[in-house]
């Protein structure tokens, strides 16, 4: 059900694959909302992957750029606001990747050229992002842009591997920038920490299938999933989070503020015999 709370306003969706993405439920949010968008992955993904299917169903225009590549950047925004009519309201940057994990090299054992591109595709994509947006003057005032994280550019999660350090530098990112681009343009910068969620990205995470159900057991409200997701991304682009900027929000069901919550405990004493709990207390 739509609120049109995007009416009229023109969008670019980075990082839709298929439709377990978070992108992918943001650009079908998005429409639902009112907005046009267009829509951008990888060649590769866009000539082999499901986008051709979700462009034709938002009647998006789909515009490939590696999201690292400068040159490619521009002509996503120039192409979009040709496409659309006009400067862009809102930008999501769903991007992330990472070699090592995907190597299995740990992080004790990290290839630099791997992190090198992980932190490229993973974060400084983002500024390229904001700096190619910032130079064409190419996002509307009270413009909303945003990056999704996660919560291991806090704290340490076993396995996340060199994409805590990505998340990190993504955060900051959004933080620096969001002070210029909202002194200067009143554009908002945020970042979203998000729950775990399966997805393609999130399979490459070292035992994700535990750290969903962990997570679940630890939040409150239970994790967020990709429509959660896109809900929120939506409200962060409408004009009701005018003021919102430079900040990391988490969605995450109450994860990022629980030490220790009964239900993961209660699973967690499982593990040991009768003997060995009583010995706990
Ligand atoms: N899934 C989770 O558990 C989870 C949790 C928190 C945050 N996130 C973040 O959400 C974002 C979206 O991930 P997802 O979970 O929807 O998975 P996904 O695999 O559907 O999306 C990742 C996208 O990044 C794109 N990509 C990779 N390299 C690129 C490049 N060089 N240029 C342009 N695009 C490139 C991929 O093609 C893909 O569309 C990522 O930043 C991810 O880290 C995911």
């Amino acid at each position: 059900m739509g609120f049109d709370l995007l009416k009229g306003k023109r969008g670019i969706v980075f990082g839709a694959l298929n439709d377990m993405s978070i992108a992918w439920k943001v650009a079908e949010r998005a429409v639902e909302e009112g907005a046009q968008i267009t829509l951008s992955n990888t060649p590769v993904a866009c000539r082999m992957g499901e986008v051709v299917e979700l462009g034709k169903k938002l009647n998006a225009e789909i515009i490939p750029a590696d999201a690292t590549n400068v040159a490619d950047l521009e002509n996503v925004f120039a192409k979009s606001m040709e496409v659309l009519g006009g400067k862009i309201d809102f930008v999501l940057h769903s991007i992330g990747m990472s070699l090592n994990v995907r190597k299995k090299r740990v992080y004790h054992d990290l290839d630099y050229n791997y992190l090198t591109k992980t932190l490229d595709i993973s974060a400084i994509s983002f500024h390229k992002m904001l700096q190619v947006g910032f130079k064409m003057d190419a996002i509307s005032e009270w413009g909303s842009v945003l990056a999704l994280s996660y919560v291991a550019a806090q704290r340490t999660f076993y396995g996340y591997n060199d994409m805590a350090d990505a998340k990190a530098l993504l955060e900051s990112i959004g933080r620096s920038f969001g002070y210029i681009y909202g002194r200067e343009r009143k554009v908002r910068v945020n970042t979203i920490s998000q729950s775990p969620t399966v997805t393609t990205a999130g399979s490459g995470v070292k035992g994700i299938d535990g750290l969903i159900d962990f997570s679940e057991r630890m939040s409150p409200l239970g994790n967020a999933d990709a429509l959660d997701c896109a809900n929120y991304c939506i409200t962060m682009f409408s004009d009701l989070t005018k003021k919102v900027t430079m900040q990391n929000l988490f969605h995450d069901g109450g994860f990022s503020n629980v030490g220790m919550s009964l239900r993961a405990m209660t699973q967690y004493n499982k593990s040991f015999d009768e003997n060995d709990i009583k010995d706990m207390y």
